[in-house]
């Protein structure tokens, strides 16, 4: 569904993404591994159209992304690396603000609201501004304000950093139900058992290289991802 081919981004010297190809499938939960500065969130915002590659392509059910901006946003939803709400907004105003970008019409803006506080157990909290949330509620709201269009590819940067392990398990069982009703998966990650959680296949990135691309399972073979991970970025 999704193709990367021999994709560069360069920012003057850097050479943050240096020429990576691979294919995401439809319906699986695809993770790019990396340490900090590896390309992860060059690779996301190229996927997502908020950076144009240097050189390379990348295509969208085998259309290019150029020329098909309109198509390929449709199909998306982002959850950024960094809290982007505005912070004087209530938990619902950051919602509809944002089904309003998409163009929602009213009624559906409603539905739609109060189905996905249901889903994140936001209701509680719908009136109360962003900036009294926890972390954990902060990064649920993240997730389904990227989900107010119905996207059918979810790419989320680095979704858990800095919550505690009981926050980041919920965010995790979050993120396989939403797998189970068919949306793909695209997940930057720097924590390693996070990958071997969720994700079905694992491209690790070392410095803008692909230096390893398959299933978790055959990347824990043998070893622990762990293992594998420091061997091939050390
Ligand atoms: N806008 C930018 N300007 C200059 N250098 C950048 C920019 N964005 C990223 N880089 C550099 O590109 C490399 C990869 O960064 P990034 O994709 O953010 O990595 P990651 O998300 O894996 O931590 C790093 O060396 C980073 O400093
Ligand atoms: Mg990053």
């Amino acid at each position: 569904m999704i193709e990367l081919r021999d994709v560069h981004r360069t920012f003057s010297a850097t050479r943050a993404v240096d020429g990576v190809s691979f294919t995401i499938e439809r319906g699986e939960v695809f993770g790019l591994l990396g340490k900090n500065g590896a390309g992860k969130t060059t690779t996301i915002k190229m996927l997502t159209l908020q950076l144009k590659p240097t050189a390379g392509e990348i295509f969208f059910d085998g259309r290019p992304t150029l020329g098909n901006e309109i198509f390929v946003k449709s199909l998306l939803g982002l959850v950024p690396q960094h809290l982007n709400f505005d912070q004087d907004l209530t938990v619902e105003e950051n919602l509809e603000l944002h089904a309003r970008l998409h163009h929602l019409p009213k009624v559906e803006r409603r539905a739609r609201i109060d189905e996905l506080l249901k889903f994140v157990e936001l209701e509680r909290v719908r009136h109360s501004g962003v900036r009294e949330l926890s972390g954990g509620m902060k990064r649920r709201l993240l997730i389904v304000r990227a989900l107010i269009h119905r996207p059918q590819i979810l790419l989320l940067d680095e979704p858990t950093v800095a919550l505690d392990p009981q926050v980041r398990r919920k965010i995790w069982e979050l993120l396989l139900e939403l797998k189970a009703r068919g949306i793909t998966i695209i997940l930057t990650t720097h924590y390693i058992e996070e990958a071997e959680f969720l994700c079905d296949r694992v491209a690790i990135l070392k410095r803008g290289r692909l230096v390893a691309l398959d299933t978790t399972k055959n990347l824990c073979a043998g070893h622990s991802l762990e293992e594998t991970f420091l061997a091939l970025t050390n």
